[in-house]
């Protein structure tokens, strides 16, 4: 957002001092709107009313809306009741009638601004104007002409004016609740006799109303220099006092929103913490959880882990799981066992094998909560990890009908929310997108798309649905939200998780996620790198030396170390311990073992990553100096010692700067024997430990040899690191 000075306060105090007299209390304004329910966008309108002090009378509340499809013509139903409501006041020269819509409106002024305004006006009655001829365009012809840039259309969502000139308006011909009112308006206004006698005016440049449709590029959101949002029309140099995101505006005015009327302040989400939930009664509602594995994930395990640890009372709790994939069968059906075992009031597992769609699927999560009476449904897709334990209870805190935590993938401002929509109802950026996903700004934004993860009030879940034809089924849900004017909020007042990248995941490979290290690098580092691992980065850890100049770290994970054998093992082309190896440059080997090369299963660039993110730091620190980013590294190996295979490797030398040899299973568990002995010291390391990484000179004083394994097989990772 720009700041720009306001420039409007001070010009209202001059006036003031010039008019002081003329405002009398009978100029309290009768502002009158039509509603026929509580939507989102009512509770807003109400509350920049608050706002500004504006009284507002709502015509047609709680009872069934009469005029028709506002997508298209009607809305003579807003003429009638307003005519019907100004009938005590039809003789009344003074008393100032103010008419806005309320759905899709939102005050920005108070009511000294509005009066100053449209007193400036020198006009009986002003309606808001727009540059579409709408619903009749054979009409333009019609209309006069405006001096310079204006815009020329009237439109009937606002317009302020004299109660005996409003009253006169409405009675100039009976309209029907089903037609148009702007139309009818707009009959008015092009009446030559009408317009003059109530000195009809339209807002062409927006002095107190601002049509937002077909202005947006001219229209931004600036903060004065009191540290308020105003909206400013760029085009004519105002700040409306009224907004109204009129036909497809609606979802740029729910952006706006986000800041107007006090909504956001000096850098501060205000409405964030307005009718939130008292602390004591955050877990007191019933949730159904429901899940969704829709594609092949990974980390699919620790999703499960963080929705079995969200900090919420079991007790108060539904599960609902449905499983699209195969591959995904047993940890699904591990993780349902598991929670049955719990105390959850309910738990429902769909798989793969019901053959039900996404769409259907996620209607029946509804469905299956609305039966079971909850208070609210979370929807948590497998690529959603709720890191925040919390999560669950803040959304709830926040009291919205339908809120998302805003997740990202980690590093990138790919996330589960759109703050814009192309004509095409698809992604577009809006202004503030970058801002709220780098977490610049927080607050809990009104968006017109979310997905993967939200939390629902049971009130609209009848309203809900994921079906449209050509439509995936998160669109559908969005666009039915939209369409019935339920508010989305997106909410980044505090971290929530990350999202997973599935795009690389490949099931067909033994152990996949071992492959993620460059697509879910997060993720990967907390299941295969040591928790230990970091403090052995810190200057005051004395890393164990079992022998002059070799260090022994812990480094992996046990399920680092037991995918890295069931890799190889899968793969199973063991070399044949010969010196010919058609693998290497020159096909022979000196010292040869039973092994496979990285690079025979695809793990070569992942395995030099891995030297240079967490060996290289740990190199640095033990043999200082000596600096080689990335390390270089041509052989990088399993090797397989076994008594009927290879059980030993005779006295070597390596060709490298530097070696490293990881421990991938257990001595007196999966192998008797082995080791290393250096030579040179005497000095053996017998107690090798899985996971652990030795790492010592390759040349000259660290001559080496692999001790003979007598029962078992002994598996180890090796890397020969800057030949
Ligand atoms: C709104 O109503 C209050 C209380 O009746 C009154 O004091 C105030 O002046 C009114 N405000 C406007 C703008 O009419
Ligand atoms: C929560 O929001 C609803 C409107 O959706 C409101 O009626 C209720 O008062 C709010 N609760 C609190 C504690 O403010
Ligand atoms: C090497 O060490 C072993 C056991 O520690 C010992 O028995 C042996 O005598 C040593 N050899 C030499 C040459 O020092």
């Amino acid at each position: 957002m720009k700041n720009t000075i306001g420039n409007c306060s001070f010009f209202t105090f001059l006036f003031l001092l010039n008019h002081c007299d003329s405002i009398s209390a009978s100029e309290n304004p009768l502002i009158f709107t039509v509603a026929s329910e509580a939507k989102d966008g009512y509770l807003r309108y109400l509350r920049s009313a608050d706002e500004y002090g504006l009284n507002v009378t709502t015509l047609g509340f709680g009872v069934p809306w009469r005029g028709g499809d506002m997508n298209y013509r009607g809305g003579g139903y807003k003429v009638n009741l307003l005519k019907e409501a100004l009938e005590p006041y039809k003789d009344d020269e003074n008393q100032i009638i103010m008419f806005t819509d309320s759905y899709d409106v939102i005050f920005l002024a108070s009511w000294a601004d509005i009066l100053e305004k449209f007193k400036e006006a020198k006009a009986k009655v002003i309606f808001a104007a727009e540059n579409f001829c709408w619903p009749d365009d054979e009409l333009r012809s019609k209309y006069p002409p405006v001096d310079g840039d204006g815009q020329r259309f009237l439109n009937s969502g606002m317009f302020i004016g004299y109660a005996k000139n409003v009253y006169n308006i409405l009675s100039y011909t009976d309209i029907k609740d089903t037609e148009d009112d702007q139309l009818f308006y707009t009959h008015v206004y092009l009446n030559e006799k009408m317009r003059n006698e109530n000195n009809i005016k339209l807002d062409h440049k927006s002095a107190i109303f601002q049509n937002l449709n077909g202005n947006i590029g001219d229209i931004s959101v600036t903060i004065n220099k009191e540290g308020e949002t105003k909206l400013l029309n760029k085009k004519y140099a105002t700040n409306p006092a009224v907004v109204h995101g009129n036909g497809p505006s609606k979802i740029n005015l729910n952006n706006f929103g986000n800041y107007l009327a006090g909504a956001y302040v000096d850098g501060e989400c205000v409405t964030c913490l307005e009718n939130n939930i008292p602390e004591k009664e955050r877990t007191s509602f019933t949730v159904l959880i429901a899940l969704f594995v829709e594609n092949p994930t990974p980390f699919l395990e620790e999703f499960f882990d963080k929705i079995f640890s969200l900090n919420y009372p079991k007790n108060n709790l539904h599960i609902f799981v449905h499983n699209n994939v195969e591959y995904h069968e047993k940890l699904t059906e591990t993780f349902l066992e598991h929670a049955s075992n719990q105390k959850y009031i309910s738990v429902k597992g769909l798989n793969f094998r019901d053959g039900i769609s996404e769409a259907t699927a996620r209607e029946l999560a509804v469905n299956r909560c609305l039966t079971k009476k909850c208070d609210y449904l979370f929807v948590v897709d497998s690529d959603m990890h709720l890191d925040n334990l919390d999560t669950l209870i803040e959304l709830i805190t926040f009291n919205r009908t339908v809120i998302a935590p805003i997740i990202t993938r980690i590093g990138t401002v790919w996330s589960n929310f759109w703050g814009a929509l192309n004509e095409k109802g698809f992604y577009a950026r809006s202004s503030d997108y970058m801002s709220i996903v780098n977490n610049e700004i927080r607050g809990i934004w009104n968006v017109p798309f979310i997905s993967s993860s939200y939390l629902i009030k049971s009130k609209i879940l009848n309203k809900l649905s994921y079906t449209k034809a050509d439509v995936d089924a998160d669109m559908a849900f969005a666009e039915h939200l939209r369409n019935q004017e339920i508010f989305m909020y997106a909410c980044n007042l505090n971290d929530y998780g990350h999202m997973i990248n599935p795009d690389t995941f490949d099931i067909k490979k033994t152990r996949p996620e071992f492959y993620e290290l460059f697509s879910n690098k997060f993720d990967w580092e907390k299941r295969f790198i040591r928790e230990e691992y970091y403090a052995q980065l810190l200057a005051e850890t004395v890393p164990k030396q079992p022998c002059p100049d070799v260090y022994w770290f812990p480094i992996a994970t046990e399920i680092f170390a037991d995918s890295m054998v069931d890799i190889m093992e899968a793969y199973g082309k063991w070399s044949d311990g010969s010196n010919n190896d058609v693998r290497l440059q020159g096909g022979y080997e000196a010292v040869p073992t039973r092994d496979i090369h990285m690079n025979q299963v695809g793990l070569e660039p992942l395995w030099l990553k891995f030297l240079q993110l967490y060996v290289r730091p740990l190199q640095e620190k033990v043999f200082i100096g000596y600096y080689h980013d990335p390390p270089r590294s041509l052989m990088n190996f399993v090797v397989r010692y076994r008594p009927d295979e290879q059980p030993f490797l005779r006295p070597h030398h390596d060709s490298s700067t530097y070696t490293i040899n990881i421990a991938l299973n257990s001595v007196g568990v999966d192998y008797e024997g082995g080791g290393c002995r250096f030579l040179r010291y005497n000095c053996s390391i017998l107690d090798t430990q899985k996971g652990w990484m030795l790492m010592h000179p390759g040349r000259l004083t660290h001559f080496h040899e692999g001790l003979r394994v007598t029962k078992g097989t002994r598996y180890i990772m090796v890397s020969f690191v800057d030949p």
